[in-house]
Parts: C-alpha cells; sequence; structure tokens
C-alpha cells in the first residue's frame, strides 16, 4: 500500500463529507435510495460496512434479517461524524470505527456479510483491500457490493480512462476501476453480477471462495 495516496484520498473525503450528503441529493432521490435498499436486504449476522461514509445505508438494514450487528467502518474521520448523526436512524444496532480497508483492524474469520456501496473507486490499493475483506469475512459469508466500474463500451470505456485523472484530483475516485477484475484477482469468486444501471453500475455477490 501506498501511504501517501492513502493520505491523499482520506483528505479529500475529510475534505468533503460536510457537502457530501448535499451533493448525493438527487442522485440518492432517483436511484441510490432504491437500490441501497435490495443492497441492505442481503445483510445478516455479523455485518461489516466497509467504506460507511456519512453513513447512506444506515437506515436501510432490515430489523428483521437476523442481523446482530452492523459494524460501519472509514478511514475518514469527517465522514464518520456525519454518519455518527444518522445511527439513531438505524432500526439494527450499528457501531462506528475509523480503519482503513486495506489493514483492518478485524481477527480473521468474524464476520457473516460485508456490504459496500460506492467504495472500491476510491481505495487506494483495491486488490489488497478485496484480500483484507476475504481475511475478515468467514467461509461460508457473503460480500454485496453495489460498486460503479468501467465500462466496456468502445466509446464510454477509453472516455472514462480520460477522465480519471480529473475525476482523481478532484474527487478521489477513480471512474474506470476494473473491480470484477480486482475481485478476482484477491482470489474471491463472483457468484453474481447483476448491472443496475448501463454496464457501469452493479450488484455484485461475492463469495471469498476459502
Ligand atoms: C464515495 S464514498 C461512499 C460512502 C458510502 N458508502 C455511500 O454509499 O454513500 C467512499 C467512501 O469510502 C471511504 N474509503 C475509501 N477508501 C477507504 C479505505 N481504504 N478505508 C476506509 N474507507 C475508505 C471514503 O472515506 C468514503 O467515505
Amino acid at each position: 500500500m501506498n501511504i501517501s495516496d492513502t493520505e491523499v484520498i482520506k483528505a479529500k473525503y475529510n475534505k468533503k463529507a460536510s457537502s457530501y450528503d448535499m451533493a448525493l441529493g438527487p442522485m440518492e432521490k432517483m436511484m441510490m435510495g432504491k437500490w441501497r435498499k435490495i443492497l441492505c436486504s442481503r445483510a445478516n449476522g455479523l455485518v461489516l460496512e466497509a467504506g460507511v461514509g456519512t453513513g447512506a445505508n444506515l437506515a436501510h438494514y432490515p430489523e428483521d434479517n437476523n442481523i446482530e450487528k452492523v459494524i460501519g467502518i472509514d478511514f475518514s474521520p469527517k465522514m464518520l461524524e456525519v454518519a455518527k448523526r444518522k445511527v439513531s436512524l438505524a432500526k439494527v444496532p450499528v457501531q462506528l470505527l475509523e480503519a482503513d480497508i486495506q489493514s483492518l483492524p478485524f481477527e480473521d474469520n468474524i464476520f457473516d456479510t460485508i456490504i459496500t456501496a460506492c467504495v472500491f473507486c476510491s481505495v487506494p490499493d483495491p486488490v489488497l483491500g478485496f484480500k483484507e475483506l476475504r481475511r475478515v469475512i468467514k467461509p461460508n459469508g457473503s460480500l454485496f457490493l453495489l460498486e460503479h466500474v468501467r465500462s466496456e463500451g468502445i466509446f464510454l470505456g477509453p472516455l472514462m480512462d480520460r477522465l480519471n485523472p480529473l475525476s482523481v484530483k478532484f474527487g478521489g475516485v477513480n471512474i474506470n476501476r476494473r473491480t470484477e477484475k480486482n475481485i478476482k484477482l484477491s482470489g474471491m469468486e463472483i457468484i453474481s453480477n447483476d448491472p443496475l444501471f448501463k454496464d457501469i453500475v452493479k450488484l455484485l455477490t461475492v463469495s471469498p471462495n476459502k
């Protein structure tokens, strides 16, 4: 892991934390809210939400899914500050923790479910991040990932490659991540890959394959 890349991306999220929810507003109403509900309905047991951000998923975890607790981690203390205000909206027990996905403070094989939403566009070393998620999930656990990825379209894919440096510079967001490839490189297996918007936004179900 490149420490300075991590500090740069973390600083970007610290900076935009107070305006993050407002920026997300229209998207949240149009589609993200619906997708978050689908995503969180898959969770059960002890849940790790990696990159919990400002806690936009917290209210969507269902109370009737046998969820023991959701541990939401993020490396941005400012994003977590905003998330703290949403804990009371959750119908399940929630604990928030400052931690880096690339180096998690948990023992091996403890989580039943891992949830991420729009996180692996920002994790500085995504393969290392996925290896850490694989380490902490139980062998029979599942990962459910709502992620945007690079389009394979012949125009859109190269356009995303061109625009990516700007997106990283201004937002800390890679718009051309090949997330499915990164998952496979970490040793995990994609069980289902459901497109939610074109071939860009996907709901991935992943098995740790261990
Ligand atoms: C685009 S935001 C998404 C936040 C939230 N999941 C949502 O759906 O609104 C990406 C989040 O991932 C976090 N993040 C990125 N890399 C991380 C890392 N290595 N460890 C922990 N959190 C990370 C950022 O701080 C940010 O809160």
